[in-house]
């Protein structure tokens, strides 16, 4: 599916990918393509699939390191990808997208601009999580109604959660 109105969007100017033991066989397959299409990529873990983790605590890496540039995406990828989509939706500015098909991951850019790609490890295949991946890369953001509808959206969260005060 491709709409001639969709803008296409920066490339991104690096991948922030992790997950937790139970997406570490998929991520593995991950990086791989992501370095064979020549995009820059950080893997901030976790390093084995053999050690149980806290996908929280891997989640807000990745959270981090898209707050921290505005062009960065990150991948996600724990068992169902639940947990990653819950914690990384916590924070605004993050849009998190749990895609599990190739119709979801083409939507979730065009019509959410999601800069986070969530995956279940044990959920779907890895030519299947290949092909997500490339789709969602490759898909631009159509704007118009969409962005206002995330203005929206970023207006909500921060009222619900005002930035703390530094003074
Ligand atoms: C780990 O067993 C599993 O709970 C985790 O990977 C994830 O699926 C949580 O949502």
């Amino acid at each position: 599916m491709s709409s001639a109105s969709s803008k296409p969007g920066p490339d991104p100017e690096v991948i922030a990918v992790a997950c937790d033991h139970a997406g570490h066989s998929l991520k593995t397959v991950v990086i791989k393509l992501l370095r064979e299409l020549k995009v820059p990529v950080t893997d901030l873990g976790c390093a084995s699939p053999e050690e149980s983790v806290h996908y929280p605590l891997y989640g807000k890496k990745v959270v981090d390191a898209l707050l921290a540039k505005p062009r960065a995406r990150g991948i996600l990828i724990c068992g169902t990808g639940l947990g990653m989509s819950i914690v990384a939706n916590r924070f605004p500015g993050i849009r998190a997208a749990l895609c599990h098909d190739i119709y979801t991951a083409i939507l979730s850019r065009r019509h959410n601009d999601s800069n986070l790609l969530v995956l279940g490890g044990r959920i779907i295949g890895p030519d299947l999580g290949k092909e997500i991946v490339r789709t969602w890369l490759n898909t631009p953001f159509d704007g118009g109604r969409h962005q206002e509808r995330l203005d929206l959206l970023e207006q909500l969260a921060r009222e619900a959660c005002p930035p703390a005060d530094k003074a």
